[in-house]
């Protein structure tokens, strides 16, 4: 039951794929360690300039002689009026003000460039690409797959699936309302389409005939196993690996993860302008009061950047972004290795004695 068709095709031993984290848990130590246990270690570049994306890929092959993917955002630049944005930069000066840093800094730029991203993900023919937030044209589609890259996309919903599909993509990331993060959701708003896991993959797997990866809320071989009965051919859990060794979240972050439960964590688009699921903060409360409109998604992410770094450097978790799933209270602090093994050791006594 644990080797299905997908595993043969990307040449991994089990089910099971770390999900790509941008913003620091993905180290290239990470992505290692879980394909070298025999999984798919994802790295989340979406962050990263094509300088480090190139430099990380590298690491990871240093690390690892095993299959990998490298994950990014795509999504359209945004406008937004001057007014809009400086009467959050004034807001968000309270906060400056309580962490001592600069009053209304000048903006950095919004996000690095997808096109010059991808070409280095081509150029360095990396095993697996995956997306969210949208879908690259059909020439980045195309080239990726030319070069022998195992292209997947991100649903949150059947009419999502159903156009990855068409695009051309090899997979699809079920992505349900448990997961933790920022939703991939690119067809409605991100409010109509929380679907529940246990609803989401067998209705995807119905109207596709490519293979769906589960993800949202799995974090041992219970969520694996259930997964792949709803029809799943592989799980990707993100928050179970957020507190483990190779991680790379702030240490307040981990022990936050470690600490909070499954009714912890809030939808919230206060850090970024994108709807993402994280532990509610003080942030998250104070910006439900906000009075106006919160840029999009890339905006508010930089407009927030220089907050949540003094905080990070301050060890103060209410100013932070913690983003994490439901499955909080079964996170753990082991090694990426001892998930993997403990997950399929988990999955295989349920099969043995149930079935
Ligand atoms: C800290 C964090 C960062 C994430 N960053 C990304 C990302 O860069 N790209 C992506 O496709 N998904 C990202 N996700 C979403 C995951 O791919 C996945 O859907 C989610 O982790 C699954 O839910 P779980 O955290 O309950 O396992 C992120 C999730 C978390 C928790």
């Amino acid at each position: 039951m644990l080797k299905t068709l997908i595993i043969s095709k990307l040449n991994i031993t089990y089910p099971i794929f770390q999900a790509p984290m941008a913003g620091g848990p993905t180290t290239p130590e990470l992505v290692a360690a879980v394909s070298n246990a025999g999984g798919l270690g994802n790295l989340g570049a979406g962050y990263l300039t094509p300088e480090q994306i190139r430099i990380a890929i590298n690491k990871i092959r240093g690390l690892t002689d095993r299959p990998f993917g490298v994950n990014l955002f795509v999504f359209e630049q945004p406008e937004e009026s001057k007014e809009t944005i400086e009467k959050m930069s004034d807001y968000l000066n309270y906060y400056r003000n309580e962490l001592g840093i600069v009053q209304n800094p000048s903006l950095p730029k919004y996000s690095e460039s997808f096109e010059e991203q991808i070409q280095v993900v081509i150029e360095e023919r990396v095993p697996v690409f995956s997306f969210t937030f949208g879908i690259p044209s059909n020439n980045i589609i195309q080239s990726l797959k030319k070069s022998g890259t195992f292209v997947i996309g991100t649903a949150t919903t059947v009419d999502e699936a159903m156009i990855l599909e068409l695009s051309g993509v090899d997979a699809i990331v079920a992505q349900g309302s448990e997961a933790g993060g920022h939703r991939g959701t690119f067809l409605k708003n991100a409010s109509e389409s929380l679907i529940g896991l246990i609803a989401l993959v067998p209705q995807i797997v119905d109207h596709v005939s490519i293979p769906v990866i589960a993800s949202g809320g799995i974090m041992d071989g219970r969520g694996l196993l259930a997964s792949l009965t709803l029809g799943a051919a592989a799980v990707q859990m993100g928050t179970a690996f957020l507190a483990c060794t190779e991680s790379g979240a702030h240490p307040t972050y981990k022990q936050k993860v470690l600490s909070a439960n499954e009714d912890a964590t809030i939808i919230t688009n206060a850090y970024s302008g994108k709807a993402a699921r994280g532990i509610n903060t003080e942030f998250i409360r104070d910006m439900q009061l906000y009075p106006g409109n919160i840029p999009p998604y890339p905006i508010q992410h930089v407009m927030t950047r220089d907050i949540r770094q003094a905080a990070a450097i301050a060890k103060d978790p209410e100013f932070m972004s913690l983003w994490a799933g439901q499955g909080l209270r079964l996170a753990n602090d082991h090694s990426a290795a001892t998930i993997i093994n403990d997950t399929i050791e988990q999955a295989r006594k349920i099969i043995t004695m149930r079935f």
